[in-house]
């Protein structure tokens, strides 16, 4: 289960209803486990009071929640991001918080606990995502002993300075604690978290967390040294990845080839295209990224006409404040670049405020000579996944964040700290001017890991350590 449902509904002005792929990381990473599931999906379809039947899609089970615009405002907007989502990203921007907006996350979460509620079977598992449901797991626990209930958050986890800010801090760990395990992306986010069970609830953490039960509870696991029935809940970092041998495959295609040549052409045939693909978030960098590009061509080490930054920014979250004002900010920077620096020919920046189909983003991928991920902070960021793993011919250079999850992992990338303007700007031309054979040395490497560690590998290592909690004797050595 998780917020989201794959497909969002939508309604055309003409009255029409499809359906789209909804936006985000979450479901890149999850479509592929579902599809060869089969479980059932819970979730929101995206749009307030749609009032939908369970529904088959592209041989996935969907069963969708129903939210109300109040809900949508309060429970998704307000504290799942513009409470939770900045503060869990080191408070880029300052996080608000409201006690109505707490109240209506504590109502949606246990309606979203009750749909599983009324479809999971005996013994059944449920593995619920990301923090827009953090209290789930509790709600599950309590009503079912049965469950084998599993957790995963997609983005970081705060340091304990940060996270101890929160109002109803206590109560979000003891939500996410009726999980067997808690899944993070990276070892730091683990750590983070089970130092705050510690500071907050005085918990046992080491090896496994040690939740106090009832001597009768149901879902006990074992003694703690001191003789007191404890559940043991593993908190870990499982590092989530794609499907990156379909990937590989869609760059394969001779019509998406065709298209990556096609994209070159239409933007003039430049020496070097550089790419940024994200949500508009504040979290991605999309500002120090443009700073950055925008001061080389000022300065003259990269030419407008031989270098173009490709920047597909895809509708995110829009009625909130913070991401309305970045929006702006972006825009204006991008026009001021372009109107200082453009001739008739060409832009400096090609800036794309839509989402794309998947298609048409690897042959983007194939197009690019640089990608570029600059993000402040990011739970994983597959996008820097997505282009390694397109790249079949071992060429293209990744820029990447220190601060993206992916960087514990990609360590052949560029890795930069995007508040370092020069240090960015340094690595942006090492990576124009890459000569092909540190290229090839440097994809190789990334491509190994990509295509070794995908997503199918994330859900079977959690999966495996979920039913070991529960029933370690059926689990093979
Ligand atoms: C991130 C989150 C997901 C979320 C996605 C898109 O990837 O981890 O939970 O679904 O962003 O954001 P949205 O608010 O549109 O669902």
């Amino acid at each position: 289960m998780s917020n989201r449902l794959p497909v969002d509904r939508i309604v055309a002005d003409d009255g029409s209803e499809g359906w789209k792929v909804s936006p985000g990381g979450l479901v890149t990473a999850l479509e592929p486990v579902m599809r060869s599931s089969d479980g059932a999906w819970v979730g929101w379809a995206g749009q307030p009071d749609l009032e939908l039947d369970p529904f088959d899609y592209d041989g996935m089970r969907l069963v969708p929640v129903q939210l109300s615009k109040r809900d949508v405002e309060q429970y998704y907007e307000g504290f799942s991001n513009d409470t939770i989502w900045p503060l869990y990203h080191d408070v880029i921007a300052p996080p608000t918080y409201h006690r109505v907006w707490w109240d209506r996350y504590v109502a949606v979460n246990r309606r979203f606990a009750d749909a599983v509620l009324d479809i999971v079977e005996a013994d059944g598992t449920v593995w619920v995502q990301d923090y827009q449901l953090q209290l789930v797991p509790q709600m599950l626990r309590e009503a079912r002993p049965d469950l084998t209930i599993g957790f995963f958050n997609h983005i970081p986890f705060p340091p304990y300075g940060i996270f101890a800010q929160l109002p109803w801090r206590k109560e979000i760990l003891e939500g996410l604690l009726g999980a067997d395990v808690i899944g993070f992306q990276r070892q730091s986010d683990a750590s983070g978290f089970a130092r705050a069970v510690r500071h907050i609830l005085g918990h046992v953490t080491t090896p496994t967390i040690e939740v106090p039960v009832a001597d009768d509870d149901a879902a006990a696991t074992g003694r703690s040294k001191k003789g007191r029935t404890v559940r043991r809940v593993l908190a870990k970092a499982f590092p989530i990845s794609i499907d990156a041998e379909q990937y590989a495959e869609m760059a394969r295609r001779p019509d998406i080839q065709a298209r990556a040549k096609q994209i070159r052409q239409e933007l003039g045939n430049p020496t070097t295209i550089m790419l940024g693909v994200d949500r508009l978030d504040y979290t991605k960098g999309i500002r120090h990224r443009i700073k950055a590009f925008g001061e080389l061509i000022a300065d003259g080490a990269l030419e407008v006409g031989e270098v173009t930054l490709v920047q597909v920014a895809s509708p995110s979250r829009e009625r909130v404040e913070t991401y309305r004002q970045l929006r702006d900010e972006i825009e204006l920077s991008v026009g001021r670049l372009n109107g200082d620096h453009g001739t008739m020919e060409h832009a400096p920046i090609n800036y794309l405020h839509h989402g794309y189909p998947r298609e048409e983003m690897v042959a983007l991928y194939l197009a690019a000579d640089v990608m570029l991920v600059t993000a402040l902070r990011d739970g994983m960021n597959l996008v820097a996944k997505e282009y390694v793993a397109s790249r079949n011919d071992e060429r293209g250079v990744l820029v990447l964040s220190e601060f993206a999850g992916a960087a514990d992992e990609l360590k052949q990338a560029l890795l930069i700290n995007p508040h370092d303007i020069v240090g960015l700007k340094r690595a942006i031309v090492h990576a124009a001017g890459m000569e092909p054979r540190e290229q090839q040395r440097r994809m190789r490497a990334l491509r190994k890991r990509v295509l070794e560690h995908d997503v199918a590998r994330w859900s079977s290592s959690f999966l495996t350590a979920l039913a070991a909690t529960r029933h370690p004797e059926q689990v093979p050595a």
